[in-house]
């Protein structure tokens, strides 16, 4: 009998996980925890799992996993994993996968262009049945600046460029995009900021990262541009900002529009000022949502792959932290 594999998902429905994985990997027993990423059964039922999918997952159903080789995110973030205050010793493969990256690249560019072309203002007139036109700046007069040139900023990139945006983007070490100006690390931070219009944020949370979206920063992209003043979208994580920060520079003109997917807090309070704003859009985490069916096939590659005694892919850097 194959080793069996755990579904492990807090908010997420494990058992739509486990039906497409039964699906993939016939033969093999797998188990699902509750919405609450429980597992309700005994340990001697988690005795022999070798593999566990992750999405949140509590510390108490990881310390149940003895025989544990593999932990797989399900999402392409693993913050959600080294947040925990013990891991075992075993390797992380977070996803990679065609689906994931073409719907962050939808979703940063449906909102890229929003800012384009005056969303916030038409919808506002639209209210007021309003009847004005009012110009809005060419994509060649913009610059987006994307923060995170990973799998995800690589593409959300490419499709920018190719819809006329001026893209720059920043990373941690040297990239080289086509059609792109490459800024790296702390020291070409402000250089990068400096030209930016339009700020996207594809960045991991990491300890590096955590914050780095302050008031400090958001003073520091540029003014005057074609939009009425700079915008922030954050598609990353809601970690890599301050929303406190956010709000005062929505109010002082420091920003003159958002979209946010992710947040310091999820679910968002119903309290938050950032609701309020016409000139911000608010989306629940949902960017780039993990798709069951497209991803259940990629992990059960991976687990032919390593009992065939070949490497992972996707394997993250502890170190690191992504
Ligand atoms: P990757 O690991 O492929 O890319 C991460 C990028 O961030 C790399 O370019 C990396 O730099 C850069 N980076 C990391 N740390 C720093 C730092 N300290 N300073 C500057 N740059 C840094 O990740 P993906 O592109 O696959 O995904 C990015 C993130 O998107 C995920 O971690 C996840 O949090 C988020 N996400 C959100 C979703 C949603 O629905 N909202 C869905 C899917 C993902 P370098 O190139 O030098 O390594
Ligand atoms: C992810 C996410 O990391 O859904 O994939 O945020």
């Amino acid at each position: 009998m194959n080793p069996p594999l755990l579904v492990a998902t807090r908010g997420w429905d494990a058992e739509t996980w486990a039906k497409r994985l039964r699906a993939e990997l016939p033969g093999r027993e797998i188990l699902a925890t509750g919405r609450d990423g429980l597992f309700a059964g005994a340990d001697a039922a988690l005795a022999g799992v070798h593999y566990v999918l992750v999405w949140k997952p509590p510390q108490t159903t990881l310390d149940r996993l003895p025989a544990l080789r593999v932990i797989f995110s399900l999402g392409a973030g693993v913050d959600h994993i080294f947040a925990l205050p013990r891991l075992p010793n075993v390797p992380v493969a977070r996803i990679v996968d065609p689906d994931l990256t073409q719907r962050m690249t939808e979703h940063v560019v449906w909102q890229c262009l929003d800012h384009l072309r005056l969303g916030a203002t038409y919808r506002r007139q639209q209210r007021a049945h309003q009847w004005r036109d009012v110009e809005p700046p060419a994509a060649r007069e913009v610059t987006v600046g994307i923060m995170g040139l990973g799998v995800m900023g690589n593409d959300a990139a490419a499709a920018l460029t190719r819809l006329g945006f001026n893209v720059r983007g920043w990373a941690r070490t040297r990239r080289t995009i086509p059609g792109v100006d490459c800024f790296a690390g702390a020291a070409e931070l402000d250089a990068f900021l400096g030209g930016t219009d339009i700020l996207v944020s594809l960045l991991p949370l990491t300890p590096e990262t955590r914050h780095l979206v302050d008031l400090a920063l958001l003073k520091k992209l540029r003014r005057g541009d074609p939009l009425g003043g700079p915008i922030f979208i954050n598609a990353g994580r809601g970690g890599t900002h301050v929303e406190a920060a956010i709000v005062t520079a929505l109010r002082d003109g420091t920003l003159a529009g958002a979209s946010l997917d992710v947040f310091e807090e999820e679910p968002l309070s119903p309290e938050s000022p950032l609701w309020d704003f016409d000139n911000v859009a608010i989306t629940p985490h949902v960017a780039a949502v993990s798709d069951p069916v497209a991803l259940a096939r990629q992990i059960s590659r991976q687990i032919a792959a390593f009992e065939r005694g070949e490497a992972l892919s996707n394997c993250v850097d502890p170190e690191r932290g992504y």
